[in-house]
C-alpha cells in the first residue's frame, strides 16, 4: 500500500505541475520497475482525471469510505482494474477490498468512460520495405503502418535478427506527422533543410527518405547538442542510408545562420516535457533502438517554453528561411499554442499556415491552424507551421 501512496503523492505533484511528468517520476526512485509502473498509472490518471474523480465520487456515494485521498483511490483503481495486470487482482488491504466490492460498477464505469478500452494494443511502424507480418496502412502518412502489438512481438521473438535490420522504424503516428506535413508544403525542389534538434533522428531519417523520393536536392543539416545522443543519431543515419544528411554536434543557438546560406526549410522539434508520450510504454519491451528515451531533466514547463521560444527566434536569422515546422510531444499549452502565438506576436514577418485541414484535432482555443494529436489517438503531440510572409 505504501507504494500506492507514493504513486498517489507523485500524481498530485504532476497535477500541481511541480515539474514535468517525466522528471517527477524519474527522480522519485532508482527502482526501474517502480518507475515504469508509476509512469503507466500516472499518465493514465492524468489523461482521464476528471472521469476517474467522478467514478470515485459515485462509488463513495454508494458506500462511504473514510478515505479522503482521491488520488490513492484513483491510483489503486487503475491498477486493480487494469485488464493487463494480473497480479493486482490478488491485492489485499482495506482500500483494495473496498474497491473490489464495487467491481461490477467500477468496470462498467471504466468501460463507459473508455478508460481501458482505448489502451493501445498496436504500434506504428514506418516500413522501408514490405513488412513480413500483417499490418494496416495509415490513412494519412505514406509507408506508415499500424501493427498489432502481439503480432509484432510474436514475430520478434521468433526472428530477433529483425531488430538489427534497417527495413523498418518504430515511430508513432504523431512523431511521423511533422516531416510528412513539412514535405506536403515544400514547393522548392532545391533547398537545404535544417533539423535543429535531431537526435535520435526519427524525423531526420524520415525527411532524408522523403527528400530523396521527391527529388528534393539540397543538404539536410541535422543539429544535435548532446554528444551521446549525437553518436546515436550518426549511427542511425548510417544505418538507414541517409547520405543527404550532414550531422553536426552543435548547440543550435550558437550556430551562425550565415554559415548556412541556402537553408530554406527548418524543422524544430525541441526538448519538451514529453507529457504526451505513450507509445514509449508499448515499445519499451522491444529494446528497439528507435525509442525516444525520456531525458532525465528537471526543467519546469515554463523554462522549457522559454527555451523553445529562443530556438524559434534564432531561426528567424536564417535569411532565406521560408518555412518552419514546430512540434512537441507535449500536451501542455505552454509548450505548444503559447510558444507558437508568442512567436507570431513577436515576429510580424511570419504567419501560421493551415497545414492539415482534413485532420480533426485542432489547437487549444479552436485555433484552426495548429494541429494537435490527443493521447487517445497516438502520442499526445502538437504541430504548427510558420511561413515567412511574401
Ligand atoms: C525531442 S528531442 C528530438 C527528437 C528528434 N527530432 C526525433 O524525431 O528523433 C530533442 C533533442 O534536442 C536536443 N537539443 C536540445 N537543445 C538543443 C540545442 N540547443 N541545440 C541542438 N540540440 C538540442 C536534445 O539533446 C534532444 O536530443
Amino acid at each position: 500500500m505504501q507504494k500506492y501512496s507514493q504513486i498517489a503523492a507523485l500524481l498530485q505533484q504532476c497535477l500541481d505541475r511541480k515539474s514535468t511528468l517525466k522528471s517527477i517520476i524519474l527522480k522519485s526512485s532508482s527502482n526501474q520497475s517502480f518507475v515504469r509502473q508509476a509512469y503507466a498509472i500516472i499518465s493514465k490518471a492524468i489523461q482521464y482525471y476528471d472521469q476517474l474523480y467522478q467514478i470515485v465520487e459515485e462509488i463513495k456515494s454508494i458506500q462511504y469510505i473514510d478515505i479522503f485521498d482521491y488520488n490513492l483511490l484513483i491510483v489503486l483503481m487503475l491498477d486493480i482494474f487494469n485488464p493487463q495486470n494480473k497480479k493486482a487482482k490478488k491485492m489485499g488491504g482495506v482500500v483494495a477490498r473496498y474497491l473490489k466490492t464495487h467491481k461490477v460498477l467500477i468496470k462498467q464505469l471504466l468501460e463507459q468512460n473508455k478508460i481501458y478500452e482505448q489502451e493501445k494494443k498496436y504500434i506504428y511502424i514506418r516500413a522501408l520495405q514490405q513488412l513480413p507480418f500483417e499490418s494496416d496502412p495509415d490513412e494519412h502518412i505514406p509507408n506508415l503502418c499500424k501493427v498489432d502489438y502481439d503480432i509484432y512481438s510474436q514475430y520478434l521473438s521468433k526472428n530477433p535478427e529483425f531488430l538489427k535490420g534497417n527495413t523498418y522504424i518504430v515511430q508513432s503516428k504523431s512523431s511521423a506527422l511533422p516531416a510528412y506535413l513539412l514535405l506536403r508544403n515544400i514547393k522548392d525542389k532545391i533547398a537545404d533543410i535544417i533539423d535543429c534538434c535531431a537526435a535520435p533522428g526519427n524525423k531526420t531519417i524520415q525527411l532524408s527518405h522523403y527528400a530523396k523520393q521527391n527529388n528534393i536536392t539540397g543538404k539536410i543539416y541535422a543539429i544535435e547538442r548532446d554528444e551521446k545522443r549525437f553518436e546515436i543519431l550518426k549511427n542511425r543515419l548510417n544505418k538507414y542510408n541517409c547520405d543527404n544528411v550532414e550531422p553536426l554536434n552543435f548547440d543550435f543557438l550558437t550556430i551562425k545562420p550565415q554559415d548556412y546560406p541556402n537553408v530554406k526549410i527548418a524543422l524544430l522539434d525541441p526538448s519538451c516535457s514529453g507529457s504526451g508520450m505513450l507509445q514509449l510504454r508499448m515499445i519499451e519491451a522491444s529494446k528497439d533502438d528507435s525509442i525516444q528515451v525520456p531525458e532525465n531533466k528537471n526543467e519546469q514547463v515554463t523554462q522549457l517554453s522559454q527555451f523553445q521560444q529562443k530556438m524559434l527566434h534564432h531561426l528567424t536569422f536564417f535569411k532565406k528561411l521560408k518555412l518552419i515546422i514546430y512540434s512537441t510531444c507535449s500536451i501542455y499549452k505552454e509548450e505548444n499554442e503559447d510558444v507558437a502565438n508568442n512567436f507570431l506576436a513577436h515576429h510580424q514577418k511570419w504567419e501560421s499556415v493551415n497545414l492539415f485541414p482534413e485532420w480533426p484535432y485542432r489547437g487549444v482555443d479552436n485555433n484552426q491552424h495548429y494541429v494537435r494529436v490527443p493521447p487517445k489517438e497516438s502520442d499526445g503531440f502538437f504541430v504548427a507551421m510558420f511561413k515567412r510572409k511574401e
